[in-house]
């Protein structure tokens, strides 16, 4: 078994996705001791913005490719996802290799992989709220992933910038859902 461990946040120790990120990965270490460990930190080793000759590059891709579980750190900046992950998005996102175009519409080549996302927010945007139609970073790594075949687990932390006492029981609830999630 493989995980691959991705963050994305820009505040290091401070951040809240990282956090989760990591307690996700602990427990299923913790389950799993014997699982190889890889781990991508998008901030420290940035990838620069897709470009034609990016693609004859698969090392991302094949890294992604052969993990078993995807961990992501993923914060909500300016309204959707880092642009250091879109950058990551960018390579594994590759026609004929993790989908492709039929007759019938588009298809999803990636089977059996698991990939839990790290979500971490200052505002809340639950359904039916104003700020509703301002979420577009689980809304994009939801429908990306399942463009690709995957359907994405999510453990989010909300309002962490609504004042101290939001944030502490949030990103409290999201540690306890780790717990959950590696079930
Ligand atoms: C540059 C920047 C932009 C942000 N934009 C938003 C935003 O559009 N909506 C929001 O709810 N929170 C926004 N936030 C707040 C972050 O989502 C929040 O601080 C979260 O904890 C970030 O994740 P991190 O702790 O892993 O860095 C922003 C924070 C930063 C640093």
């Amino acid at each position: 078994m493989t995980i691959l461990h991705i963050d994305s946040s820009i505040t290091g120790d401070a951040s809240v996705s990282r956090t989760i990120s990591s307690a996700i990965v602990e427990r299923l270490r913790r389950e799993t001791p014997a699982a190889q460990l890889i781990r991508r930190d998008l901030v420290e080793q940035p990838l620069a913005h897709l470009t034609l000759e990016s693609f004859a590059d698969t090392a991302v891709l094949d890294e992604f490719l052969a993990a078993d579980t995807v961990v992501i750190g993923a914060p909500m900046y300016n309204f959707t996802l880092p642009s250091q992950l879109k950058a990551w998005l960018d390579r594994i996102l590759v026609s004929g290799t993790t989908f492709r175009y039929t007759a019938d519409g588009p298809e999803g080549l990636v089977k059996d992989k698991r990939v839990i996302v790290a979500l971490a927010r200052g505002g809340i945007y639950d359904a039916g709220s104003g700020a509703a139609p301002l979420e577009h970073l689980e809304t994009y790594l939801r429908g990306t992933f399942n463009f690709i075949g995957i359907d994405p687990e999510f453990v989010a932390a909300d309002g962490l910038n609504l004042g101290a006492e939001q944030k502490e029981s949030a990103v409290r609830a999201a540690l306890g859902e780790t717990v959950r999630l590696a079930a």
